[in-house]
């Protein structure tokens, strides 16, 4: 098959055009290259690069031309970078999204959009983890333009027709994810001995999951999902404490550097999901965040000062400051 995956060039994305590469599907990956985008991570990659928006329909049928599917990973996806605004958001998230599903409609490609299991919003501590079922309640205006996102392609499903399902992953971890996502902002600022700003309470609770399962889990939808469908794909739950205790361990970090802050507005306490429709499908996952996957992931960082520095000594500082400096004084 030849796929186009766009927002190939950031965390995710990156490890899905690798995996497919690796089965032999030929890569086509449309990407913006905003903030968030690297060509470094497709660096060993066999693909065709397009360098464009997925809301700019020509940039679109340039880069889809000949493919069998698209694979809609192109987003801006950091809560508080949406907090400070969201217009980005909607540009790319809703828009976007319609613009890739109307070339799916009139060129019969099968579709799927990477969404995220923060759509279903603050989960009770008491309550189960959702199902697909399960109403969208979005907190942040991220989840909100990815919920509207998802709505279109319901929308395209039922109204043209159009061969399209949606996959809510959980948080994901791993090599090559930008330094502003909790994991790895924490395990670099550790790393220079920098402070690791926990809002609130830091009793707020996430599922993690592994990028390569993550990457397994959309595959197996791709390619066995059904149009209309959702498909959850969870992680493992733990409380944000936990994971800054477990880096502290892996990195040799002092605890001195935990500074608890002023919270995030509106922030979600607990996502959980229930994933059994996809193990249905038959996806089993092979990472374990206790037992070697954050492990790994903090090795990689370890090893890759080379990755992450150039990002963190650039316009990356800039927002760092507007986002920390007065929560840490
Ligand atoms: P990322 O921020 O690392 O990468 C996003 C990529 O999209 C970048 O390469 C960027 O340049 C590109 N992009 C942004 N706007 C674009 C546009 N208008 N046109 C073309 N390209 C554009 O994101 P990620 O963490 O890899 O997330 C990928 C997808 O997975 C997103 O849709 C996100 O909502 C979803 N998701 C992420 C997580 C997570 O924990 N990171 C969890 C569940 C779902
Ligand atoms: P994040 O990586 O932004 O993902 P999510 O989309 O789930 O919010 O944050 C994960 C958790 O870590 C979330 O509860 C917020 C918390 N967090 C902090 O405590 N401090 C930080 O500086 C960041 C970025 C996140």
């Amino acid at each position: 098959m030849r796929i186009l995956v766009t927002g190939g060039a950031g965390f995710i994305g990156s490890h899905f055009a690798r995996h497919l590469a690796e089965q032999g599907e030929e890569v086509v990956v449309l990407d913006k290259l905003t903030y968030a985008g690297n060509r470094a991570n497709l660096e060993g990659v066999e693909h065709d690069f397009h360098h464009g928006d997925i809301a700019d329909p020509e940039a679109v049928v340039r880069a889809a031309e000949g493919v069998d599917a698209i694979v809609n990973f192109a987003a801006e996806t950091h809560v508080d970078r949406s907090i400070l605004g969201p217009a980005d958001f909607i540009l790319t998230d809703v828009l976007g999204t319609q613009v890739l599903l109307d070339h799916a409609r009139h060129h019969r490609l099968r579709f799927l959009q990477v969404s995220t299991d923060e759509v279903y919003g603050d989960v009770p501590l008491d309550a189960p983890a959702c199902t697909e079922e399960s109403p969208l309640r979005s907190s942040s205006p991220y989840s909100a333009s990815k919920a509207g996102g998802e709505l279109q392609v319901f929308a395209y499903v039922r109204t043209y027709g159009v061969d399209a399902l949606v996959t809510r992953g959980a948080n994901t971890y791993g090599p090559r994810q930008y330094p502003e996502k909790f994991l790895p902002l924490f395990i670099t600022n550790a790393l220079d001995g920098e402070s690791l700003p926990v809002y609130g309470d830091g009793k707020q609770r996430r599922e993690w999951l592994h990028v390569a399962d993550h990457c397994a889990g959309i595959e197996l939808a791709l390619r066995k999902g059904k149009a209309g469908e959702a498909y959850n794909i969870g992680g493992q739950e733990r409380e944000n404490m936990e994971v800054v205790r477990r880096i502290l361990d892996l990195t040799g970090a002092s605890p001195d550097l935990v500074r608890h802050v002023d919270d995030r507005p509106g922030h979600d306490r607990r996502y959980a999901v229930d994933s059994s429709k996809l193990h249905d499908l038959g996806w089993q996952p092979q990472h374990s965040f206790d037992q070697g996957g954050l492990e790994e992931t903090v090795h990689w960082y370890m090893a890759s000062r080379d990755w992450w520095e150039p990002i963190k000594s650039g316009d990356y500082r800039r927002y760092y400051e507007t986002q920390y400096a007065a929560r840490l004084g």
